[in-house]
């Protein structure tokens, strides 16, 4: 692998969804973005891999979106709170309220409500759209609503025609049914697991039914076994034929006719936000990182995180150099590489989520700089 494939990778997507009403000629949307200089909407065609570029979202600071799709509105939520409300021809965005700064990483649309997961908290959240306001549901246990907590890593959330709902996190690169009326999650099938990460998730729902994901590893679109998850056929993204499109991050959404039952929330928490990150003791000094991004805050925030604790041994030229800038594009990634260096073990348990996010998303920005080699 590429050292940029490696560095350009992750979650970007944090809600989008498609609302469906009039029955559009294509179904399937892809949301893709850097979370530094794009975030632009496709229509992708599932049989060929296709993309076909509807427009782009406005680019404040803190991108982080995720994608939902009603009968005929895409819904996309940022990092930052605005619940956007997407119109995909004539391309139009609008914002339609704020639920707060979050880490919204999966997103679906359901019978007038948006349906997201959280990788901050674990927590499924139910969004109201008229007026936008948010419910938690709780935290994703497995097995039941006393059950562990699930990790959510990444990943999304799908409806199928009959009303399950699928949950993907990269946690355990697995697939789950999810009961969104407790946030109980069941394995879909118990003899797989690590099927490799995710970001979007959805059923074709105006094609033949099937589940599909993007993977920005493979820039390709899957098709998915709905008993196991496995991937059983896959096409690469393209814009420009032959070219791959190099995907970053992308969620995805299917407009759908059939309104499925609704949930019904237990909790009633208007707004949420995500904790304050704890204030890091740094233990040496790395030589300032060789990056010339600094849009995002989440980037910027994480770019302090590592200038402090990884550059040391990370950046060429510091005084305990091992190796380029750790090319490795997940929380899951940086988790294991915690707990499997010998060197790196004192980092056990001291970063919070929101801060391995941070460092993930400002590794993802460095490849922008680093090219191909
Ligand atoms: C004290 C030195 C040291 C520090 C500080 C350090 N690392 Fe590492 N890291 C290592 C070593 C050694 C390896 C193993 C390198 C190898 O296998 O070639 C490694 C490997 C990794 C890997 C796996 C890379 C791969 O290609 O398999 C990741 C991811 C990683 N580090 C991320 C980080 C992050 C993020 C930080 C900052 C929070 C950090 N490291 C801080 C020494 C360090």
């Amino acid at each position: 692998m590429r050292i940029h494939r490696l560095l350009s990778t992750i979650m970007a997507l944090t809600g989008l969804a498609w609302a469906t009403a009039a029955a559009a000629a294509s179904s399937i949307f892809l949301l893709d973005t850097d979370e530094l200089t794009y975030a632009t909407v496709f229509e992708v065609d599932q049989s060929t891999g296709r993309l076909t570029t509807l427009g782009s979202l406005p680019l404040p600071t803190d991108v982080t979106l995720g994608l939902a799709a009603s009968d005929d509105r895409l819904y996309a939520v940022t990092q930052s709170g605005e619940v956007l409300q997407i119109t995909p021809r004539p391309f139009r965005v609008v914002s339609i309220g704020n639920i707060g700064a979050n880490a919204i990483v999966g997103l679906a649309f359901s019978d007038g409500l948006l349906y997201a997961t959280d990788e901050a908290t674990d927590q499924l959240y139910v969004i109201q759209l008229t007026p936008v306001s948010l419910t938690i549901v709780g935290e994703v246990r497995l097995g039941s609503t006393g059950g562990p907590v699930l990790d959510i890593d990444g990943g999304d959330l799908a409806l199928d025609a009959a009303g399950s709902w699928y949950l993907w996190t990269n946690g355990t690169e697995d697939a789950y049914l999810l009961d969104v009326t407790n946030a109980v999650a069941v394995q879909l099938d118990p003899a797989t697991a690590g099927l490799g990460a995710k970001s979007g998730l959805t059923f074709d729902h105006q094609g033949d039914g099937g589940l599909v994901a993007s993977s920005w590893r493979l820039d390709a679109l899957l098709t998915l076994d709905p008993a196991t998850g496995a991937t059983v056929a896959s096409v690469n993204f393209w814009l420009a034929w032959p070219a791959a499109y190099d995907a970053h991050y992308g969620d995805l959404a299917s407009a759908r006719s059939a309104s499925p039952p609704r949930a019904t929330p237990t909790s009633t928490p208007t707004a949420t936000s995500t904790p304050p990150p704890a204030t890091p003791t740094p233990s040496f000094t790395g030589v300032p990182l060789t990056n010339r991004l600094t849009a995002s805050t989440a980037v910027a925030r994480g770019r302090k995180l590592y200038q402090t604790y990884c550059a040391y041994c990370h950046e060429a030229g510091s005084a305990g150099f091992v190796r380029q800038t750790a090319p490795r594009e997940s929380i899951h990634a940086i988790r294991k590489a915690i707990a499997e260096v010998p060197q790196m073990r004192f980092f056990r348990g001291f970063f919070t989520r929101r801060e391995l996010r941070d460092l993930v998303r400002c590794l993802r920005s460095v490849s922008r700089g680093l090219g191909e080699p």
